[in-house]
């Protein structure tokens, strides 16, 4: 009999250690990794620049009180739900920052949310948008950001709420709900649709702030871009589909001039996070601009929350 116990506690000790290895570990860069970054190809910057522009990477990643947009020396606290973000250092410096990163590895870092020690990211790093990037846009990205200044000081922990602080079982969170791959070009489409799509749905993770999202932080499908309550627990952000609720009455060309300028329609400013994103929409083409809308405007329509005023 003691021996029975003896061995049924030995096997649930183990089954714990199991359990607790498998949380962390990064199953989802293993089996599921898709780069295939060719090593022979040139990155290249100007390229970089523009999807750095579209991705809003400055927003979260910038130094604070630096008025120059190219400083990324993170540190910027990121209020969620969860608790306090402090995005890290992501200059070119070789110490505070990634400049001793090698490129497969910020490619990974973008698409899979997975760092170069393994461990896993919080999605408030939007890696599960990212991810539908090409490895080689990523890249660029990487090749864009060697240009920019480097800025010394590594930022402060994160300071989130329990359970949330234990980065453990991120990587389960992966494996369950981290899905997609490279958005393909659809033959049936424009061009510019295409490429609106590209940019709004990867890249410009425009889903991210509105769209409504599920207890475990994912975005909840059948509800994408209807708008939702927005991060920092401030009112909500609008709809962005063509229903009465949402862009129905606004013309291409009204969402493309308000990505540019950052006024609607009735000639209302946006604000908050919004007047962030147009920073960086504003850096963008007419036509990558145009594009976006051209696939806003194509969304299906559902019910949501219209902008409050
Ligand atoms: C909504 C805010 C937000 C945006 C936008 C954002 N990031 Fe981040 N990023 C974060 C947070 C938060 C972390 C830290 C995640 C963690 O600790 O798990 C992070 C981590 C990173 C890291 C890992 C750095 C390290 O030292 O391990 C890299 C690289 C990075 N981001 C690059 C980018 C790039 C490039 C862009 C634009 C394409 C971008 N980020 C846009 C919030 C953001
Ligand atoms: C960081 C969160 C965030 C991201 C990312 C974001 N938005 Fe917004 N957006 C908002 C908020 C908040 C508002 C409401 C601003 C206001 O009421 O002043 C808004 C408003 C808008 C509006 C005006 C809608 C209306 O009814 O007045 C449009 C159009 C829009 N966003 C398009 C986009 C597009 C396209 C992207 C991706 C490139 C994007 N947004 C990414 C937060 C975000």
């Amino acid at each position: 009999m003691a021996r029975l116990i003896r061995s049924i506690i030995a096997a649930m000790v183990l089954a714990g250690f199991a359990l607790y290895w498998l949380s962390d570990f990064d199953a989802y860069s293993v089996f599921r990794s898709d780069q295939r970054l060719k090593s022979s190809r040139a990155p290249d910057p100007v390229n970089g620049k523009i999807l750095f522009a579209a991705g809003g990477c400055v927003s979260c990643h910038a130094s604070p009180g630096s008025t120059d947009r190219r400083h990324i020396g993170g540190g910027q606290p990121l209020k969620t739900p969860f608790g306090i973000f402090y995005p890290p250092n992501i200059s070119p410096d070789p110490i505070d920052g990634i400049g001793q990163w090698t490129s497969v590895q910020f490619v990974r870092a973008l698409r899979e949310g997975t760092a170069p020690d393994r461990h896993s990211y919080y999605p408030a790093f939007p890696y599960p948008s990212y991810r539908h990037l090409s490895p080689e846009d990523a890249a660029d990205i990487f090749a864009y950001i060697q240009t920019l200044p480097a800025i010394r000081g590594k930022v402060q922990d994160h300071a989130l709420d329990f359970p949330y602080s234990i980065r453990r079982g991120l990587g389960l969170w992966k494996l369950a709900f981290l899905n997609g791959g490279v958005i393909e070009p659809d033959p049936t489409r424009s061009e510019g649709w295409n490429r609106g799509r590209y940019l709004v749905e990867g890249i410009g993770h425009c889903a991210e702030c509105h769209s409504p999202r599920t207890i475990a932080g994912v975005i909840l499908a059948e509800k994408r871009f209807s708008g939702g309550p927005a991060i920092d627990g401030k009112g909500f952000v609008p709809n962005l589909t063509p229903d009465p609720t949402g862009l129905a009455d606004w013309s291409e060309g009204d969402i493309a001039s308000l990505l540019k300028d950052g006024l609607t329609p009735d000639a209302d400013s946006v604000g908050g996070a919004m007047a962030e994103v147009v920073r960086n929409t504003a850096e963008l083409s007419e036509a990558d601009r145009r594009a976006m809308a051209i696939y806003l405007k194509s969304l299906p329509p559902i019910e949501g929350h219209s902008r409050t005023k």
